[in-house]
């Protein structure tokens, strides 16, 4: 028994990209149909990080009313760069006139869930997708097995890779599952959820000589920190001193304030921009398509801003026939994200200190920390990619 639906659009991964997508498609008269391999308790549980640009929460606001980015999420108007004991603020209204927001991407997911739920989004959890049947190449079709069971057959006139780092529509696209441009990092984070109260008001970005580390909030009561660590760290081994050892000697100058560990993840670092983002009616947005470190917040950004040109060229490709916008979708794309990729790498090289790192390596480093921090153009430079260049 094969259950067969069919649909305009329809869209792999119920994450911020799969559902934002649904909804400006929805807003242009395009129906379309998610299906996610995960629960909807997984899905609004897992923790990912937290900075909106500017763009992001402008668009948030836009198309969802009740949104809770102004009300659980903060306005943050700066970072702190600290690097050889000194604290140096980047002010960014005053700078480029945008500010950024923190506000967890699993809350923008419950918002956005109910959202589309609330306006009758047909939204499946729980589907194991096996990958796409671009046998006919004008009417793609997603094929997988539902929560029960049951084998699905989604039929549609475009299909959208939603489906993160590990897509399995990806295939579809570029020929392989892996195929894309890659760079790995010879660290990672260490990253822990914690009962304290905030050692800052802003985000603390921090080069040490012992490496690199985070400071992040999530709410008065709970703090978000990482700092460097070995790929191959396993989360459960340090106790909880180490890691507040590891993390109070990564920011001297601040005492954090301590308080019960109640999580803790390796968080992997990749550099990826698949070598395709369309092929036929097959396109990637978000993780599925590339992936940047952390260390420059563009994640989830990145990824909706590719859905604000997807969404775009689909509405003309399946309401007016105008193969235009979809034609120009990857190159448009891949403007921004390799722009992305190159400030993310760069953050990442400038406040890490790599495994084998010489002393010109790191006087070179405090050297570059400092041309960044001493000149208007250089905090402005950061200021502009870091809250976002404007969306099309
Ligand atoms: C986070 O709060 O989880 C966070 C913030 C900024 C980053 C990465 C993660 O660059």
């Amino acid at each position: 028994m094969t259950t067969t639906i069919r649909t305009r659009v329809a869209i792999v991964g119920a994450g911020p990209a799969g559902l934002i997508l649904s909804q400006l498609l929805a807003d242009a008269g395009v129906e379309s149909v998610i299906v996610d391999s995960r629960s909807r308790v997984e899905i609004e549980s897992t923790i990912r990080a937290g900075i909106l640009e500017q763009n992001t929460v402008d668009l948030l606001r836009a198309i969802d009313p009740a949104t809770r980015v102004d009300t659980v999420g903060h306005r943050h108007d700066g970072i702190e760069l600290r690097f050889d004991g000194e604290g140096h603020r980047i002010d960014f209204p005053s700078l480029v006139g945008r500010s950024v927001w923190l506000y967890p991407q699993h809350e923008v997911l419950k918002d956005l869930l109910a959202l589309r739920l609330g306006a009758g989004q047909d939204l499946r959890f729980g589907v194991t997708i096996d990958g796409v049947d671009d046998g006919d190449p004008t009417h793609p079709a997603v094929v997988g097995t539902d929560a029960h069971g049951e084998a699905l057959r989604l039929e549609a006139d475009f299909v959208v890779g939603a489906d993160g780092s590990r897509s399995v529509v990806r295939a579809a696209v570029t020929g392989s599952r892996s195929g894309g441009y890659f760079r790995e990092y010879p660290f990672a984070w260490f990253g822990i959820l914690c009962e304290a109260p905030p050692s800052a008001q802003e985000l603390i970005y921090s080069n040490s000589e012992n490496g690199f580390a985070l400071i992040s909030q999530r709410s008065p009561e709970v703090q978000r920190m990482y700092f460097q660590c070995d790929p191959t760290t396993d989360a459960a081994a340090p106790s909880d001193a180490e890691i507040w050892d590891a993390l109070q000697s990564r920011v001297p100058g601040t005492t954090l304030a301590e308080g019960p560990i109640i999580q803790r993840d390796v968080l992997r670092f990749r550099s990826f921009v698949a070598h395709e983002l369309r092929r036929g009616r097959v396109a990637l947005v978000g993780d599925a398509a590339h992936t940047v470190p952390p260390t420059g917040a563009k994640g989830m950004n990145l990824a909706i801003a590719d859905v604000v040109l997807l969404a775009e060229a689909l509405r003309s490709l399946l309401t007016e026939s105008n193969e235009r916008l979809i034609d120009s979708y990857a190159e448009r794309a891949l403007d921004r994200i390799w722009k992305a990729q190159h400030f993310s790498w760069w953050m990442t090289s400038m406040l890490h200190v790599a495994p084998d790192a010489s002393d010109f390596d790191r006087r070179r480093q405090l050297g570059e920390l400092r041309t960044v921090v001493s000149s208007e153009a250089g905090r402005a430079y950061l200021a502009e990619a870091y809250t976002g260049w404007p969306l099309h």
